[in-house]
């Protein structure tokens, strides 16, 4: 039994599907009793637990020996993360596969670099096998302005800089086989897409899906952090991300790792192809 947590969200959801076809059985957590019928829909056992509450999390693990653990980011994602840990601990789980972020290590000068690396560490001594997925910026991140792509034609560039954007289906899938595979212990895997694009790559891209003139705009990083937080997103978290987009314009999101294709022997999903399947929430 594999038990996935955040089973409806970006990397979750998607892993769910990628483990049912490969013939897992798999136990998917969510928060929200109402989501549960939908999530047993997709052929899974599907329970509610809250990341703080120790006892449903122990519950959710139960007769499971590997975990697929992410939380939204969110500034209780290390205690939330620590108690899913010692609940997996407890109920005798094997593996954990923990959902980071590109950068991750105790060196790491960035704030969610050294967010994530706590709860790198925490696994690592928690004596439990452990796998590493560390993705760079998800591609789906540009729905949050599909609305304003959509009516207005311009995409706010608050990245000013390369980067290599990944499928957040690509970090399902190397999840997947994380959990299914063998030989995964004890790796990081950082994650990226093929290709480093720019705003006005990524304009490109959107005018050419659309069939619509999309041109790109700068977008100011205290602009860029009122989005985030008009879209619910906590102040100290919108900061994070503001500071992790500084360091765009100097180069250092543009890196490409080949460990999508390394892992799973398939090219990473490109950039222009997730427009394309998403063209309809970028349309008028
Ligand atoms: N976005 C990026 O560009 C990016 C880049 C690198 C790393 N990351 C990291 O990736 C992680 C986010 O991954 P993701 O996008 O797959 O996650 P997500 O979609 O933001 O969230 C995963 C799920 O967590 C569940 N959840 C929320 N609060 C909960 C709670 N209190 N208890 C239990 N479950 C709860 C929600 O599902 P329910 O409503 O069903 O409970 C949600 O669907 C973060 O750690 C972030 O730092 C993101």
């Amino acid at each position: 039994m594999i038990t996935v947590f955040g089973a409806t969200g970006n990397t979750g959801s998607p892993l769910i599907e990628a483990l049912l076809a490969k013939g897992a059985k798999v136990r998917a957590v969510t928060s929200d009793p109402a989501k549960i019928d939908s999530l047993k829909a997709k052929g899974c056992e599907a329970v509610a637990a809250n990341f703080t509450d120790p006892a449903a999390l122990e519950q959710a693990c139960a007769g499971a020996d590997k975990i697929y653990l992410v939380t939204p980011a969110h500034l209780d994602m290390r205690s939330w993360k620590a108690n899913t840990i010692e609940a997996a601990k407890a109920a005798g789980v094997r593996h954990v596969v923990l959902a980071t972020g590109l950068g991750a290590s105790p060196k790491a000068g960035l704030t969610f670099g050294k967010w994530h690396s706590e709860t790198q560490e925490l696994v690592k001594e928690s004596g439990l096998d452990w796998t590493f997925v560390q993705p760079t910026y998800f591609m789906q991140n540009l729905l949050w302005q599909a609305d304003s792509i959509a009516k207005e034609g311009v995409y706010y560039d608050d990245l000013g800089g390369p980067v290599a954007w990944i499928d957040a289906r690509d970090i399902a899938d190397v999840a997947a086989e994380a959990l299914t595979g063998s030989g995964h212990e004890g790796k990081g895997y950082g994650l990226t897409g093929p290709e480093a694009l720019t705003g006005e790559d990524v304009a490109a891209t959107l005018s050419e899906a659309t069939g619509q003139s999309i041109t790109a705009a700068p977008l100011a990083p205290d602009d860029a952090k009122a989005a985030m937080m008009s879209g619910g997103m906590q102040e100290e978290v919108a900061g994070a991300m503001v500071e992790l987009a500084s360091i765009a314009p100097k180069g250092y999101l543009g890196g490409i790792e080949t460990t999508v294709s390394d892992v799973l022997g398939r090219p990473a999903r490109r950039f222009k192809d997730f427009v394309a399947e998403n063209k309809s929430a970028f349309v008028r």
